[in-house]
């Protein structure tokens, strides 16, 4: 059987995923309203989506089963929904635009962005623990597992270490090594978690298998925060959605300011290699994530 074309299949989990996520968070027209509006301002109705994407591409591979996809793909969306958040206020990037939008704390205030992150965060791991455990369902470790993961990847080993990292870099000519650390623990913890918590939804992985997903999710997680620093550099804000050239104004280190633009452009392209080289003990199977790899590196948003 041919597989769908690539945007089908997006659009497909796309869709899905938006319901599921207009489902799982609360509704506006319960109390708090302020809260729970700018919850579901900040989650539903933009973005790329590409965390649930590799949480779906994964999956495919260990015949995942479809519930556990949809909430590990809803929580990895609202731990980066919550993270974009904090990231845009006063006290980080300060940013007004997000996803063609005023940000949180410009659209409410700044007390409200704090508390839509904090809710969210929580509301993720509430998303990921409804995972039916069992008969038939995953076993109760293994969503244990998955919490830790998840966990892990938040939090200061990972995105939000990566973020202290990011504002204590200002104005700072870092190494390479230093950059691609802080990249890796700001974007790619959870582009990575996405990967295995995709995986992690269905049959028992073997040694090789993860590994593999490990290699990709690491080539793939660098690569998009590397095509983030070059879309800041050479795009505009009305294709982003967010505030181009803020990089550069806020004197943040990134792969353009510190290998420039070509050497930059020729690292995702590598990094996009790499992905596929991880790749290729699954054959035809993982067509799905070399897709979102070719994806991540080509985007113009
Ligand atoms: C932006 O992420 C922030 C980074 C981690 C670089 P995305 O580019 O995935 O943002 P959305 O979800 O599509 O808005
Ligand atoms: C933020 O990186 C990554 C997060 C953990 C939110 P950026 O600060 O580069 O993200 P954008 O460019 O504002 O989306
Ligand atoms: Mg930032
Ligand atoms: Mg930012
Ligand atoms: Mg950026």
């Amino acid at each position: 059987m041919t597989a769908a074309p690539f945007g089908q299949w997006m659009a497909g989990v796309q869709a899905e995923v938006e319901g599921a996520l207009a489902n799982f968070l609360p509704q506006a027209d319960a109390v708090p309203h302020k809260l729970h509006e700018a919850m579901r301002y900040t989650v539903l109705g933009g973005g790329k989506r590409v965390r649930p994407l590799l949480v779906y591409a994964s999956g495919a591979l260990f015949d995942a089963d479809p519930a556990a996809l949809a909430r590990a793909a809803c929580a990895l969306e609202i731990i980066h929904a919550y993270s974009l958040v904090h990231d845009d206020m006063p006290c980080m990037d300060d940013d007004d635009l997000r996803r063609g939008k005023p940000t949180v704390h410009v659209a409410w205030d700044e007390a409200t962005a704090l508390l839509v992150g904090d809710a969210l965060q929580a509301q993720a791991f509430e998303v990921l623990a409804g995972t039916a455990c069992g008969q038939g369902a995953l076993p109760a470790s293994r969503l244990v597992d998955m919490l830790r993961l998840l966990a892990g990847a938040a939090g200061s080993g990972g995105m939000c270490g990566g973020q202290a990292i990011d504002l204590d870099s200002v104005g700072l000519s870092l190494k390479l090594e230093q950059l691609e650390r802080m990249h890796q623990l700001k974007t790619g913890a959870l582009l990575r978690a996405s990967v295995l918590l995709g995986a992690l939804c269905g049959k028992e992985l073997t040694a090789p298998e993860l590994e593999a997903l490990g290699a990709y999710s690491k080539a793939v997680g660098l690569a998009f925060q590397v095509v983030d620093d070059i879309l800041d550099a050479t795009a505009d804000s009305a294709t982003l959605g967010k505030t181009a050239g803020k990089d550069a104004a806020d004197n943040k280190p990134t792969y353009v300011s510190i290998l420039g633009l070509e050497q930059s452009k020729a690292l995702a392209g590598q990094l996009r290699r790499e992905a596929h080289d991880a790749l290729a003990s699954f054959g035809e199977q993982a067509l799905r994530l070399r897709e979102l790899a070719d994806l991540i590196v080509q985007r113009k948003a």
